[in-house]
């Protein structure tokens, strides 16, 4: 187990800077996931993490040891870092247990370390078939094993779900939840999937050109984002602009109270109001009471659906249509007249002059 203390890393290729000063401490045996849009940065992160690649400026401290700053770069090898790439990456001709022991002394391959690794990611007496004849998913969990065979002191994840569907992902993240807590290593993954970070990961990183724009655990990353942008990165969000007015935020939406109260704000001063889908009730517009609106489109996903509802009047400073995510009804057509209200309190920043 070990903590991983990033510390002002910069890298560019050429004239593009990709990691811009970047910041990031990940605790001990925690799973931390590092957000970020595609051509972020991610991969390059964890690439210098592992010692792959090296960076211009800044350091990196595994446990107790500097591993990288400006003089020094401990090799790959010397680091104890597992490191599952992008694509898996299996060795196509060595058969799940050549692959999973490739990194192991002979000694430690007779020991039955292999089998061990391979019932840990439940792949029990499949050892000798080849990548081409597993699954996707089993190829992740071969790549997973073959990571944590060398007992890593720390595991780098590179988007290990991208690959598989939607019902594989689900299992697959459960189970490298569960091994990564119970074989107690510490592990980044990165990831541009929002769900994947948020309900997978202790901690969630969002990175933004090049830096961190904010490090928090999923809660409070979804519920108190930082600035609107980061906000509508971790989720959908409704923005628009309100005046505080004795705590709460007098906006187009009604007077909505602000979470955590008024005590960064001044009576009379302009905010940016975060309303979150499930946060808005939709009924059908038949003399109830809110505000009215007109259903434009409504994604059914059987646990729940996102409706967008263009509103009658005007929404001051967002656009004329919100989304609202509701559950347990069945899905409105389209032109269906709504009356829609706001449930709860809601996220406020200063509005930006
Ligand atoms: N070896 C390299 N030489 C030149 N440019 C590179 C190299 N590696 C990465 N880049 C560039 O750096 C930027 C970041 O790449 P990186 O692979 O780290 O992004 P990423 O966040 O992992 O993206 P994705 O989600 O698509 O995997 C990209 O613009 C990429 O083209
Ligand atoms: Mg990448």
């Amino acid at each position: 187990m070990t903590r991983v203390v990033v510390s002002g890393l910069r890298k560019s290729f050429g004239s593009r800077v990709v990691l811009d000063g970047l910041d990031l401490e990940v605790p001990e045996g925690s799973l931390t996931a590092v957000l970020g849009p595609s051509g972020s940065g991610k991969t390059t992160l964890l690439r210098i993490l592992a010692g792959f690649e090296r960076a211009d400026a800044g350091s990196v401290t595994l446990g107790e040891n500097v591993v990288e700053d400006g003089r020094t770069q401990l090799p790959p090898e010397a680091r104890r870092v597992g490191y599952v790439p992008q694509d898996g990456a299996l060795f196509p001709h060595l058969n799940a247990s050549g692959n999973v022991g490739f990194g192991l002394s002979r000694q430690e391959r007779k020991s039955g370390r292999v089998e061990e690794l391979l019932a840990l990611v439940g792949l029990s007496g499949e050892g000798r078939r080849y990548p081409h004849q597993l699954s996707g998913g089993m190829q992740q969990r071969v790549a997973l094993a073959r990571a944590l065979a060398g007992r890593p002191s720390l595991v780098l994840l590179d988007e290990p779900f991208s690959s598989l569907d939607a019902a594989l992902r689900a299992g697959m993240r459960a189970d490298v939840a569960r091994v990564l807590s119970e074989t107690g290593t510490t592990a980044v993954l990165v990831t541009h999937d929002q769900d994947e970070a948020l309900s997978l990961a202790d901690r969630v990183a969002v990175l933004r050109d090049g830096r961190v724009a904010q490090c928090a655990s999923p809660e409070e990353l979804y519920t108190d984002p930082l600035d609107p942008a980061l906000a509508s990165f971790v989720g959908d969000a409704n923005l628009l602009e309100g005046t505080v007015r004795a705590g709460a935020a007098v906006t187009s939406l009604g007077t909505l109270v602000i979470a955590d109260g008024v005590s960064p704000f001044a009576e009379a001063q302009k905010v940016m109001v975060l309303v979150r889908p499930e946060q808005l009730e939709l009924r059908a517009a038949n003399g109830a009471a809110g505000l009215g609106g007109r259903v434009v489109e409504c994604r059914y996903f059987g646990h729940d659906m996102l409706v967008t509802v263009e509103m009658a009047g005007e929404i001051k400073g967002g656009p004329p249509v919100l989304h609202a995510r509701l559950s347990g009804q069945s899905p409105l057509d389209t032109g269906s007249p709504v009356a829609l209200s706001v449930e709860g309190p809601v996220k406020a920043w200063p509005a930006s002059s």
